[in-house]
C-alpha cells in the first residue's frame, strides 16, 4: 500500500543516491511546500503585523491560516495558544527556561536529545533539581518507575513522544495521567512523532506540546513553536525574548496576550507558508493513514535486516511500538565506517553517530559509538528498503582484513 500514487516526489535524490535521514530532516518536501514558499517572496514578501497595507494584511493572513492548521492538526481548539519559534529546540528552552525556577523539581527520561537535556543540566547549576528515569535497553519507559520518582515540588515532567534513535515509543497517555494525578506539568517533545503519530492536545492533556516544521510535518527548517494546553497560564512562562511584535507599539513592555507575548522580532513568515502547505497536505493525505504505511515499511525494514548476518537492531524491533526509525550496527564495522560505506559505495544516506542523542544511546549500550540510523518517511517505497537490505547484505559478506 502507498499513499504517494505518483513516483514524484521521491526518496531518491538527483544523483541516484537514496535519502533514508527523515528523523533529521523530511526530505522530499511534499509538492505544493516550495510553490508556497515561492508565492509569498513574489506576491506578497511583506512584514506581517507590523503595516497597516494589503502586503502587510496578506502576509498576515498566511502566517495566521498556518497558525490555524497547527492548532487543528494537534486539535488545539483556539489557534492564539500556538506560538511560533525557529524549531522545536527553541520552543523546548522557552519553556524550561521561563517556567522553571530555583527550587522546582523536573523530570525527564534516560531516552532524551540534547535539545531537552543540555537546557535541563544548565538549570541544575542554578538550582532547579532533576531526574532521569532509567528506560529499559529498548528505551521503553515504565511509568510505574517515573511515578516513583515524583518528589512534593515536582513542577514538570519533559518527555519524548519517541525516541530520535531507535523509534521507542513513550507512553503519553499513561504519563499524562500521572501529571494530573499529581497536578504536575507535562512538556511534550514531539519533534519524531508530530505528523507520524495522531496528537490531541486535548485527549493526551499535554500542557507544553512542542514541535519542529521541518521533519515528520514536512515543512522547511526555520519553523517549529509551542502549543499551550488548557491548564497553562501563559503568565507562568516568561518570554525568551522580548521586542517588536506590531501590537501595542504605545508601550515599552512586552504584550502579556498570546502569541504575541512569546513572538518578538519579524517572524519567518516565508517558512510558515511553507509549512501551510505541507499541513494541508498532510491534512489531505491523514496523519493516521500515512501511520500505517510507514508501519508497513518498518516491518518490512525490520523483517528483512533480522535476515542479514551480524547486524543488531536497537529498540522495540516491532513496527508498532516504534516510529520508522531503525538503529542498526554490523559486527565488523564501527557506525562511521559503516555510514561512509553506504553513502560512498551504495549512495544509501544515513545518519551515523550518536544523534545528539548521549544519553539514548547509553540506555540502548551504544554510547560512545553510537549506531546506524536508517530513518523512512512518507515517500519511501519498498523498492528502496530493498536497496538499503541489498546494500547491507553485500557489505556483510566482505571479510574484512
Ligand atoms: C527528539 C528530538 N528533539 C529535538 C530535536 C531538535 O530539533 P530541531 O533541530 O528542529 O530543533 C530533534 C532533532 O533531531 C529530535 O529528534
Amino acid at each position: 500500500m502507498s499513499l504517494i500514487k505518483d513516483n514524484t516526489p521521491s526518496a531518491v535524490t538527483p544523483d541516484g543516491a537514496i535519502y533514508f535521514d527523515s528523523a533529521a530532516t523530511s526530505w522530499p518536501k511534499p509538492p505544493g511546500v516550495a510553490a508556497a514558499m515561492l508565492d509569498y517572496l513574489e506576491r506578497v514578501g511583506a512584514n506581517p503585523g507590523r503595516s497597516g497595507h494589503r502586503a502587510s494584511i496578506e502576509a498576515g493572513r498566511i502566517m495566521y491560516q498556518t497558525r490555524e492548521l497547527v492548532a487543528e492538526t494537534f486539535n488545539c481548539n483556539d489557534p492564539m495558544r500556538v506560538a511560533f519559534t525557529l524549531n522545536i529546540t527553541q520552543a523546548i528552552n522557552l519553556v524550561l527556561q521561563r517556567l522553571l525556577k530555583p527550587g522546582d523539581h523536573v523530570l525527564t527520561s534516560s531516552m532524551e536529545h540534547n535539545s531537552v537535556m543540555r537546557p535541563l543540566r544548565a538549570l541544575e547549576h542554578e538550582g532547579v533539581e532533576l531526574n532521569c528515569v532509567a528506560c529499559d535497553v529498548e528505551g521503553k519507559l515504565n511509568p510505574v518507575d517515573l511515578e516513583k520518582l515524583i518528589l512534593p515540588h515536582t513542577r514538570l515532567i519533559v518527555l519524548n513522544h519517541a525516541s530520535n534513535v531507535s523509534g521507542t515509543i513513550l507512553p503519553l497517555r499513561e504519563v499524562a495521567e500521572i501529571t494530573r494525578k499529581h497536578n504536575i506539568l507535562l512538556l511534550v517533545d514531539a519533534a519524531q512523532t508530530a505528523g507520524v503519530l495522531p496528537i490531541d492536545i486535548q485527549a493526551d492533556q499535554i500542557d507544553f506540546l512542542t514541535f519542529t516544521g521541518h521533519k515528520s510535518l514536512y515543512g522547511p527548517t526555520g519553523t517549529g513553536g509551542v502549543i499551550f494546553g488548557e491548564r497553562v497560564d501563559i503568565e507562568m512562562v516568561r518570554p525568551l525574548t522580548r521586542g517588536g511584535t506590531g501590537s501595542r507599539s504605545e508601550r515599552e513592555e512586552q504584550p502579556d496576550f498570546l502569541p504575541d507575548r512569546f513572538e518578538s522580532g519579524t517572524q519567518n513568515v516565508v517558512g510558515l507558508a511553507g509549512l501551510g502547505a505541507s499541513l494541508k497536505w498532510l491534512q489531505e493525505l491523514g496523519i493516521s493513514e500515512l501511520r500505517l504505511q510507514e508501519e508497513e515499511l518498518c516491518a518490512y525494514l525490520l523483517h528483512g535486516l533480522k535476515g542479514i548476518p551480524g547486524i543488531t537492531i536497537y529498540g522495540p524491533k516491532e513496527s508498532i511500538q516504534q516510529t520508522a526509525t531503525v538503529a542498526i550496527n554490523l559486527a565488523g564495522y564501527s557506525p562511521a565506517e559503516l555510514g561512509l560505506i553506504l553513502d560512498d559505495e551504495y549512495g544509501i544516506l544515513c545518519r551515523a553517530g550518536l544523534h545528539c542523542a548521549p544519553a539514548a544511546h547509553r540506555t540502548l549500550g551504544t554510547f560512545p559509538t553510537g549506531s546506524v540510523r536508517i530513518s523512512l518517511g512518507a515517500f519511501h517505497q519498498k523498492r528502496d528498503i530493498d536497496s538499503v537490505l541489498q546494500a547491507l547484505q553485500n557489505i556483510s559478506r566482505v571479510n574484512k582484513p
